[in-house]
């Protein structure tokens, strides 16, 4: 059976496609102002991404990604917790792991301070 250059080119886009979808992306670069910073005991929630600033002063920045399966966690106020809506795994402030199936706590994120604001590096 002979193939024409166009099926060639089908089948040679379909695995680049498939070859990209197991190669691990870039990380997204989010600049935070300092402005928006929370106060001394506040989370400011982002998209990928908690900003808290510990009581202490020291300010962290973790992910949202659930260590266990991968959801999206949230910010709990009125318990001053992370939740993972998925499967209640539940994290303190810090981002250290209280109860439920995940593994660990919260992944730490990269972070730099320049005249901006915060970049942060938000894994792909
Ligand atoms: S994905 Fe978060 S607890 Fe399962």
């Amino acid at each position: 059976m002979v193939m024409g250059g166009g099926a060639i080119g089908v089948l040679g886009f379909m695995g680049f496609r498939l070859a990209s979808h197991f190669l691990p992306r870039p990380p997204r670069k989010v600049l935070v102002k300092e402005k928006v910073l929370p106060a001394p005991g506040g989370v400011k929630v982002g998209d990928g991404y908690f900003l808290v600033r510990l009581s202490g002063g020291q300010l962290l920045v973790l992910s949202r990604r659930c260590p266990h399966l991968g959801c999206t966690v949230n910010y709990q106020p009125s318990q001053n917790i992370f939740l993972c809506p998925c499967h209640q795994s539940r994290f303190a402030l810090n981002g250290a792991y209280l109860s439920g199936p995940a593994p660990r706590g919260l992944y730490e994120l990269r972070w730099e301070k320049t005249e901006s604001g915060l970049i942060l590096e938000i894994p792909g």
